[in-house]
């Protein structure tokens, strides 16, 4: 549900701070004309990274090669490494557009983003190994290696579906001796000193894993997208339109034969031609781990929307507008709010915004007013709105490059999951993009099957197929 209209007035909100409101305004808004800019420039994008010279969008083929039929069967182990979680699970296809699946989630040691490379394949490795010993108390059949689908949420260079060459660390990983090396003989090792009996099949990045097991459940779908941490999207090209992979590709694939893509869109506008970049932007961009890199996720994902209000909030302060004679020590530490902060100041129910009020205190130990929470909830609208709206010129961009017209955009991740009003936003800007005059959306967005598990395990199983009929 969007959150409900604001009936609480601003007009005792003095004018300095009604200033601030109308900047942050000016700069945070995204109009119609924009984003249709934005979007015409993505599909360009899109086209230059299959291009042979490439561009600034890595446009990663996935080697996935094959619509799924929904006929897919078997079991099969996944893995996801998210920002907060190992996911680990066993899902069991079931042939009729349809799978089970059981899981256990194992909680990243602190400071993973930033430990070793050892440490992150022993853990990983570590919690593989426990959930095997508890779902297969006797043991696995002798001999029998379980299949695993490696979801590894990062740019990574795919000569083959078992490859995964770490371009570099996004959303705040960075992790030495990882950058440049393919992760699968690294895991597999850890794997191989336990003695567990796992072969790891395919390195999947989240959003092909989404798009294909969406693809799976809805014939429809035709994008699999992540709102969450980072962002970024992937859907089904085709190989003879894909330049750069000239003299790569296998014999018996044809022009027509479709080759999911990891677009890596984050990366979209580095070079800052047409986003409406902010001084804010700028500066969250310099204060980051990767400098230069991530434009478009900076502006839009789950990792970066509280520093955006944290760095507006400090703005105003330093201007001596609010939070007068109180303790600033959090507020002035960068991260310091996650997206949690702008997502609860949205969903606020009270006209006096007390639940604003609550947090501010008790999170920052900073005392507000009710001017200065009104100037905090309509900033956070104004960045969530901001967030949305930019998110979908990706959308629009994929449909763009490929020609459609009508499409399911399933889509995943804590932002679409959570963030209040991004669903209703992000087809409100659609709209804007597309001027439709139909009853209903022709491309709309939905929820989409569980990637990074069903997705993983149903590449896994197309990759086997693959290889079969390669071998016969
Ligand atoms: C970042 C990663 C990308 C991933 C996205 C969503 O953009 O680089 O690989 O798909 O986050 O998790």
């Amino acid at each position: 549900k969007p959150p409900a209209a604001r009936k609480g007035s601003m007009t005792d909100v003095p004018k300095e701070l009604m200033d601030r409101i109308d900047h942050y305004r000016e700069i945070f808004t995204v109009s119609p004309e924009q984003m249709r800019e934005i979007s015409d420039h993505f599909a360009a994008e899109l086209a230059k990274g299959l291009s042979k010279e490439g561009g600034n969008v890595p446009m990663n083929p996935g080697w996935v090669l094959d619509f799924p039929t929904g006929k897919e069967t078997g079991d099969y182990l996944a893995i996801d490494l998210g920002g907060t979680n190992l996911r680990v699970v066993l899902v069991k296809l079931g042939g009729n557009r349809d799978f089970d699946s059981t899981q256990s989630k194992y909680a990243l040691p602190d400071n993973i983003r930033t430990a070793s490379a050892d440490e992150l394949w022993n853990f990983i490795a570590d919690c593989l190994k426990k959930f095997v010993d508890e779902e297969f108390p006797h043991g696995v059949e002798d001999g029998k290696l379980l299949p695993l689908g490696f979801t590894f949420s990062y740019p990574a260079t795919q000569h083959a579906i078992n490859v995964g060459i770490l371009q570099r660390w996004t959303k705040g990983f960075d992790i030495a001796n990882v950058e440049g090396h393919d992760v699968v003989p690294m895991l597999q090792a850890a794997i191989e000193k336990r003695s567990i009996p796992i072969k790891i099949v395919a390195v999947i990045n989240d959003t092909t894993g989404t798009l294909v097991a969406s693809a799976y459940a809805d014939p429809e779908a035709r994008m699999g997208l992540i709102f969450g941490t980072g962002c970024n999207g992937a859907y089904y090209d085709v190989c003879g339109d894909i330049p750069k992979l000239e003299g790569c590709l296998p014999d018996d694939v044809s022009p027509e034969t479709p080759m999911a893509i990891n677009c890596e869109y984050g990366s979209f506008d580095n070079e800052h031609k047409v986003l409406p970049r902010t001084n804010i932007d700028v500066q969250i961009d310099a204060e980051s781990p990767r400098p230069g890199q991530q434009a478009f996720e900076k502006m839009i994902s789950g990792y970066y929307l509280g520093e955006v209000l944290r760095l507006a909030l400090v703005e105003v302060c330093e201007m001596g507008l609010i939070f007068e004679n109180q303790n600033l020590e959090k507020l002035r530490l960068p991260f310091y709010l996650d997206a949690s902060y702008p997502s609860r100041v949205e969903q606020d129910p009270f006209e006096n915004l007390s639940d604003t009020e609550d947090l501010f205190k008790n999170e920052l130990g900073i005392s507000t007013t009710e001017p200065e929470r009104k100037l905090i909830r309509a900033v956070s609208e104004m960045i969530g709105t901001r967030a949305a709206r930019l998110a979908v010129c990706g959308i629009a961009g994929i449909c763009k490059k490929r020609g459609y017209t009508t499409a399911h955009c399933a889509a995943d991740g804590s932002v679409y999951e959570k963030y209040p009003g991004f669903k209703e936003r992000a087809a409100k800007g659609l709209r804007d993009i597309f001027q439709w005059e139909t009853a209903e959306d022709p491309i709309v967005i939905v929820a989409a099957e569980d990637g990074s598990g069903a997705g993983a395990a149903i590449i896994a199983a197309l990759t086997e197929k693959r290889l079969a009929v390669g071998k016969s």
